[in-house]
């Protein structure tokens, strides 16, 4: 069956992905609306779909349209998609369809304003084998119009007996806490305004009618592939339709010109519960927004959790060497190396080596961090500047302000304006220019404070679109650089962001315990490939737990294992110890950075072909409990699973029906490893 249906006689578009369909059709007055988004069907089960309802004004009543995107023209009264004025004041967008075009997996339904020379191009792209529809939204105008808001695109949900909403809330150091709650009647507005994704919300939601639980039942959700401020408003209205629309910017957010488009949008539906959800947008995330999931993440050492500002030539050497023995393939230095910057007070926009800490540059540290067979990393915050800089001294109006009023300092920094080409070509050139003349295999771009004084219209959006003009640039210049995400921990997570970057710092919070719902909260919708997380110190330095050793790097195997502890002061034993865990880790990692991930009962599961690795947490041990046996998911009944580790063997069934019980010692914050091959028959 092709991708993309066109039936001219019903005037409807069918999307088929391997599990779903999404039908897309006109009413008679032109108005886009979806009839299905749901199970696949075959071209005669979309042709007996009821056809949009007429688009009916009503005083006290709603349309019963369920719109592509919502404009603000006539009796509508929901949360607009589309809000333009043109440029003699009129308002709302009064459809007329002029046709479209289909190329491959790409349908682009054409619009146009019945009055106004403005053409609306819906776009909506389905790839094979894969249940992910991407929308977004461009918009073309002959005279220069204002947008006050253009959304990528509204998702409407079919009839259901209720509606709960799943997403993500949280803060610094607490990202990605899932919250599900009964959508209450109403709208419901999940926001940043931050300038960043952020850490309160991430720009994803999952619905569904109240029963599905992690491997069953009916999920709908989307994701927005944006980094900067954004806005997703669901709508119930008593008389229970719902859906939501969701774009970048905010309210009161407005653009000028003649030409625009939207970030992707993307949205799925799975049968298979929430955990079916994540695994469909984890193939999607890998297969076609990470440009190298191919390839398995090295593990880093990264020494900013162990030193803070205090790195130096000689201080980073002996780090290496530590870190090195324990097994690290890349080595990071992170903040303070550069310019003036010695505390988080200075320093900022002066991107040469620091004289005093290294009084040859940087090559002598890269030349043994190599010999130590190590790639090197660096860390760099390019958005941002100290008001105590050279750089600040030379361009004091690069930054985001608004003349007469004081610039808001969040961490002694203040933002540079990267939507002003000048400033964006000033950091592009010193990026390059520092990776074209250092061997550098790495960079983690930071970026540690959010956007105040930014104003209305262009800026928010420009400055987000030049920091991926910079990346995307960059990658293509040195094609071996690799790229990690990060915004004080977990501020700039985002399909954005991963389709530019490798991996995310998922939390400036390391404590393992903490970790587990942090990382439950990102694999929702992100892959574990893409989740960077360090094993560092205990106690833990900003939350003072003591966690075991194992039980740290347990935790911190289930994403892209790294190392943050200040190793100098670890025992020969925890050395050693880590050495070996570390060495275990290089054995999953394929599984674990490739496979299908089951979230089960305090544990994790990750499937890559015949092998099977379980990751399985107890916070609290209590003497004489009986152990509750973990059962597996997603297994082959029939087969036979030998434990790599004991010898032990075990049939599929009673894995998945039955369980295993983890292997746990008996203390607080106990973890096991079990690792099984699928024996052949
Ligand atoms: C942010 C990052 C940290 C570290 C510091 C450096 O907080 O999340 O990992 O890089 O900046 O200042």
């Amino acid at each position: 069956m092709s991708l993309i249906a066109f039936d001219p006689a019903r005037r409807r578009w069918s999307l088929t992905t391997p599990r779903t369909s999404y039908v897309i059709g006109l009413t008679d007055d032109d108005v886009p609306a979806c009839l299905h988004w749901g199970p696949r069907l075959t071209p005669e089960q979309a042709a007996a779909l009821p056809g949009a309802v007429p688009f009916r004004a009503s005083s006290f009543d709603e349309s019963g349209v369920a719109e592509e995107l919502l404009t603000e023209a006539g009796a509508r009264y929901g949360a607009a998609s589309l809000q333009i004025r043109f440029a003699n004041g009129d308002t709302g967008v009064e459809w007329q369809h002029t046709g479209h075009e289909i190329e491959d997996g790409h349908l682009t339904i054409l619009m146009r304003d019945r009055a106004h020379p403005v053409e609306v191009a819906l776009h909506y792209r389905v790839r094979a084998g894969c249940d992910v529809v991407e929308r977004w939204t461009e918009i073309r105008s002959e005279e220069p119009v204002t947008l006050l808001r253009c959304d990528s695109a509204a998702w409407n949900l079919p009839p259901l007996p209720g509606y709960r909403l799943s997403h993500a809330s949280g803060g610094w150091a607490a990202e990605n806490s899932v919250r599900r709650v009964e959508l209450p009647v109403g709208e419901t507005v999940l926001t940043s305004r931050r300038g960043i994704t952020s850490h309160q919300a991430n720009p994803w939601v999952m619905v569904d009618a109240g029963e599905a639980g992690e491997e069953h039942g009916e999920v709908w959700s989307a994701a927005l592939a944006w980094s900067g401020s954004w806005r997703v408003t669901l709508g119930r209205t008593p008389s229970g339709r719902t859906g939501w629309t969701g774009g970048f910017g905010h309210e009161g957010v407005s653009w000028q010109g003649t030409a625009w488009s939207t970030p992707v949008f993307a949205g799925l539906y799975s049968d298979g519960g929430f955990g079916g959800a994540s695994r469909t947008w984890h193939r999607y995330v890998n297969e076609h927004v990470r440009p190298a999931a191919g390839e398995l993440r090295p593990l880093l050492y990264n020494s900013w959790e162990a030193v803070g500002f205090h790195v130096g030539e000689e201080s980073q050497k002996r780090m290496a060497a530590l870190a090195a023995r324990v097994g690290a393939e890349v080595f990071v230095m992170d903040d303070a190396w550069f310019g003036g910057r010695t505390s988080d007070r200075a320093g900022l926009g002066d991107w040469w080596p620091n004289p005093e800490r290294f009084p040859h540059g940087l090559t002598p540290l890269i030349e043994e961090v190599h010999r130590l067979g190590m790639k090197f990393g660096l860390w760099v915050e390019p958005e941002m500047v100290n008001p105590d800089s050279d750089l600040y001294r030379e361009h004091p109006d690069w930054v985001v302000h608004m003349p007469g009023r004081p610039r808001t300092e969040l961490r002694h920094q203040l933002l540079l304006d990267f939507s002003r080409p000048e400033v964006a070509d000033w950091a592009h050139k010193w990026l390059h220019r520092l990776v074209s003349e250092h061997a550098i295999d790495f960079l983690k771009w930071d970026c540690n404070r959010t956007f105040t004084q930014a104003g209305p219209g262009d800026l928010l959006v420009g400055h987000v679109r030049a920091v991926y003009s910079i990346l995307d640039r960059l990658r293509a210049d040195h094609p071996h650089l690799r790229v990690e995400a990060c915004s004080g921990g977990g501020g700039r997570t985002d399909l954005g962001i991963m389709a530019r970057t490798d991996q995310v710092w998922t939390s400036d919070n390391t404590d393992a315990a903490d970790r587990l719902s942090i990382q439950h909260g990102f694999t929702q919708i992100y892959p574990a490939g893409a989740m960077a997380a360090w094993v560092t110190d205990s106690p833990n330095p900003i939350t003072g737990r003591r966690v075991p050793l194992a039980f740290r790097f347990h935790v911190a195997m289930a994403g892209v294992l790294g190392l943050g502890g200040d190793l100098p002061n670890w025992s020969e034993r925890e050395l050693d110890e880590a050495a070996e865990l570390v060495a275990v880790y290089k054995d999953i990692r394929p599984v674990v950075q490739h496979g299908e991930l089951h979230r089960l009962r305090e544990a994790v599961q990750y499937t890559l072909g015949d092998r099977v690795v379980v990751l399985a947490f107890r916070r609290r041990g209590a003497f004489g409990a009986p152990g509750v046996p973990l059962r597996l998911s997603g297994l082959d009944p029939d087969a036979r699973y030998r434990d790599e580790d004991t010898g032990a063997v075990h049939h599929g069934v009673l894995l998945t029906s039955r369980g295993l019980l983890p292997p746990f010692p008996s203390d607080d914050y106990a973890s096991a490893l079990i690792r099984l091959r699928k024996e052949q028959p």
